[in-house]
């Protein structure tokens, strides 16, 4: 019998992948292309959404090809993207209208201090387990409207569309010449601030603070369900799932109990604990986010502790400092010292996300002598990431009252050792590997093979979690303890800098 296999398409905040992937969820193929990266500002990061499209029909028969198959062996195709990235185009001519605006940009912080005053952090926590930040897709949206020329009347008339990135790209795989369908999933639409947590609808109070007219959303479906043809690259063959980049990870990692959490290790860092049917709110500055929705079943909640910057710390490093060359070199660069030599880097580049959430944060270097080298920078780099993902684990052992016992990892940065030993090490737990550390394109590709009937359940794809890599806690608890406590005053130096 001829194999067929699951597309994955992973459109990420750096770059648009294509992988297949067989029954046993083995990886067949991977095709990538970088985007560019905008900063028009400091704290503006933009993208252009049509230069992504581009480059997602690009990678659909790169893909096929180094599989050496055509699309008639794909059974389904699923999308996983980074969420909160917020594109508007023309219905009619398919352009989008302005670049889109990033889930890391700051450029709505004023608006943030406003809706904190009014209606206050609790009216949205309640409505849509949010609470304003620049980080989410309603205030980019706003801003868009407000400063386009135009905008708010073609808004208002349904001449332009709202997405973010599954939408641009769903509308564009199955159009046509009368337009492709238009429509977001719950997890990314749960990440937008315009969608009620509860009933997974388009909440017409939120929608009018955020004077965000009905015409441009998109419809809310399931995660995992066909949709339609891709026909611009792959005729014939059905999309069937769309989850945002980091809930697809959790669906990857197989977390399909209460209970079970994964931190993804990439631009940013996001660790995701599955808390079944029941909707959880934090205490601690976790957000709760819809982990996914299969059919008509109900949806399964989750606790997000958002990190911001931990694998973008390594490309500045790389491609604004230009100290290394490659991102791996940085575990090469931290290995030439013993330590981090008294220096902690605190990378609020976006403010800061969970726990904390302070868009008034700004990065610092501290502790720096004539002592320090770019080793000791290094080290700092990497250790950021460790100290953010312990904040994000105290909060989250604090909200469940129960501790987290291991940590499964994935994601680019799972590729260095000395990042995952020191991981392990400020925890306090095991941290463990899969055999397929592309758990975001996983994820999706399970979500669409489910609904399209290549796997039949939930078990089938618990087989296929194989671990590849584990690293066990071995620093001594007071050097924990004393390391943790500088990290913590770094961050206090951090705090309110955007209004100094
Ligand atoms: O919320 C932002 C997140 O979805 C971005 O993920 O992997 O593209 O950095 P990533």
């Amino acid at each position: 019998m001829v194999e067929r296999y699951v597309m994955s398409i992973d459109q990420g905040t750096n770059s648009t992948r294509c992988i297949l992937f067989d029954h046993r969820g083995r990886l067949v193929s991977v095709a990538q292309h970088e985007h560019e990266q905008h900063f028009p500002r400091p704290g503006w990061v933009e993208h252009d959404a049509a230069e992504i499209w581009h480059n997602l029909q690009r990678v659909v028969p790169e893909a096929l090809s180094v599989a050496g198959v055509d699309a008639d062996r794909i059974a389904a195709v699923g999308i996983a993207n980074q969420r909160e990235t917020t594109v508007l185009w023309d219905r009619r001519t398919g352009a989008p209208v302005t670049r889109a605006i990033v889930w890391q940009d700051t450029r709505t912080a004023p608006l943030v201090d406003e809706l904190r005053r009014r209606p206050g952090e609790e009216f949205f926590l309640e409505r849509c387990s949010l609470g304003p930040s620049t980080y989410f897709s309603a205030l980019k949206l706003r801003w868009m409207l407000d400063n386009v020329k135009g905008l708010k009347q073609r808004a208002q008339d349904g001449e332009v569309l709202f997405g973010t990135m599954e939408s641009w790209l769903i509308w564009n795989l199955t159009g046509g010449p009368d337009g492709g369908l238009h429509l977001t999933d719950p997890t990314n639409a749960s990440r937008t601030m315009l969608m009620n947590i509860r009933t997974l609808t388009w909440d017409d109070e939120l929608l009018a603070l955020f004077g965000v007219p009905r015409p441009v959303l998109p419809e809310i479906r399931p995660s995992a369900e066909p949709y339609g043809e891709a026909r611009a690259v792959l005729p014939g063959v059905r999309i069937t799932a769309a989850l945002g980049d980091q809930q697809a990870a959790l669906f990857g990692q197989t977390c399909f109990s209460p209970g079970e959490a994964k931190c993804t290790y990439g631009t940013g860092s996001f660790l995701l604990l599955n808390t079944g049917t029941e909707l959880v709110r934090s205490r601690h500055g976790l957000l709760t986010t819809v982990a996914y929705k299969i059919g008509d079943q109900e949806p399964v909640y989750a606790l997000e502790g958002s990190i911001a910057v931990t694998g973008s710390l390594v490309q500045w490093f790389r491609d604004r400092l230009g100290l290394i060359s490659s991102a791996p070199e940085i575990e090469t660069l931290a290995r030439t010292v013993e330590d981090n030599g008294g220096c902690y880097i605190v990378p609020a580049f976006s403010g800061l996300f969970a726990p904390r959430w302070r868009s008034d944060a700004r990065g610092v270097i501290v502790g720096l002598t004539s002592y320090i080298t770019k080793g000791h920078l290094a080290r700092a780099v990497l250790e950021a990431t460790g100290w953010q993902t312990r904040e994000v684990v105290d909060a989250m052992n604090a909200d469940s009252s129960v501790a987290l016992k291991q940590l499964k990892v994935d994601g680019g940065m799972t590729a260095d050792n000395l990042l995952m030993q020191f991981v392990a090490d400020v925890l306090d737990v095991p941290v463990v590997r899969p055999m397929v550390i592309e758990t975001v394109s996983l994820g999706a590709a399970y979500a669409a093979g489910l609904a399209a009937g290549y796997w039949s359940d939930l078990e089938v794809l618990r087989r296929n979690w194989h671990r590849a890599g584990q690293w066990l806690p071995a620093m001594d608890p007071e050097r924990r303890a004393s390391e943790y406590e500088n990290w913590q005053r770094a961050v206090e130096r951090s705090l309110g800098w955007a209004r100094a």
